[in-house]
């Protein structure tokens, strides 16, 4: 999968991205990721991609035409007749969640346009983006960091970049539980000891405790996911039973 992100800070990207899982799933050839400055695309001699605002107010607005030229420039590197998604980063956008992230990872090419200052001349958003997505509630001051938020979460869908063990972890989320406690050595920290169960070496036993324990913790936590997890007899048992506790409190 290839991720392309048109922004006037490209190192941000770029570094913040190439460490860990994804670093490694980059340098193994399964994903790609170029950051494509904008300011590349200028045609004034000082290089400006902001003018004032039609209308007056506050703030600069990015300029049509220097976007316009960076994404003809990622069209034409592509070579492909199809043309891509264009994700365009904004508060105003659908609440990105993990349904999205495993969408979107079904896509070969993916384009992020990362907006600053007041905005982004609405006319090239009508001409090239095709998705308005938000990481949530709240006013970042551009979409560098929403953009490495979603590719960071859209890779880890892709196939191969998680090897078995990693994506474990992502099934448990997928199945609307949240995570079990995990423990690793010493045995007793700070005179906190490690739940005997964990140390028993009976495997069933451990799978009932951790399942237990997600259940646990997404009542306390987020109780609207609980509805949609997928669990076996004996968990939806226990499901049953604290949920019983918590209507008789
Ligand atoms: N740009 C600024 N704030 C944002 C947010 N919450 N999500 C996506 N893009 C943004």
């Amino acid at each position: 999968m290839n991720f392309y992100v048109m922004t006037l800070f490209p190192e941000m990207i770029t570094e913040g991205l190439h460490t860990s899982i994804l670093g490694r799933a980059m340098d193994a050839g399964i994903i790609s990721l170029e950051a494509v400055n904008i300011r590349d695309y200028t045609l004034d001699k000082h290089r400006h991609v902001d003018d004032y605002p039609y209308g007056g107010g506050a703030g600069m607005v990015m300029a049509a035409e220097p976007i316009a030229r960076c994404y003809e420039d990622i069209l034409a590197k592509r070579g492909e007749a199809k043309k891509p998604r264009v994700v365009y980063l904004t508060p105003w956008g659908r609440v990105f969640n993990q349904n999205m992230a495993k969408e979107l990872a079904q896509e070969e090419d993916l384009v992020f346009l990362c907006g600053h200052y007041e905005g982004v001349d609405e006319r090239i958003l009508d001409e090239i983006v095709t998705d308005y997505v938000s990481i949530g509630d709240y006013v970042l001051s551009g979409g560098e960091l929403p953009a490495m938020v979603m590719i960071d979460a859209i890779s880890r869908m892709v196939p191969g970049v998680l090897t078995n063990e990693e994506s474990g972890t992502t099934e448990s989320f997928e199945n609307s539980l949240l995570e079990y406690p995990q423990y690793t050595r010493p045995e007793v920290w700070n005179g906190a000891s490690v739940p005997e169960v964990l140390l028993s070496g009976n495997h069933a036993k451990i799978a009932e405790w951790r399942t237990e324990r997600s259940i646990d913790r997404t009542l306390m936590f987020r109780p609207e996911l609980i509805k949609d997890a997928v669990l076996d007899k004996k968990a939806a048992k226990y499901l049953r039973a604290k949920q019983q506790e918590k209507t008789e409190e």
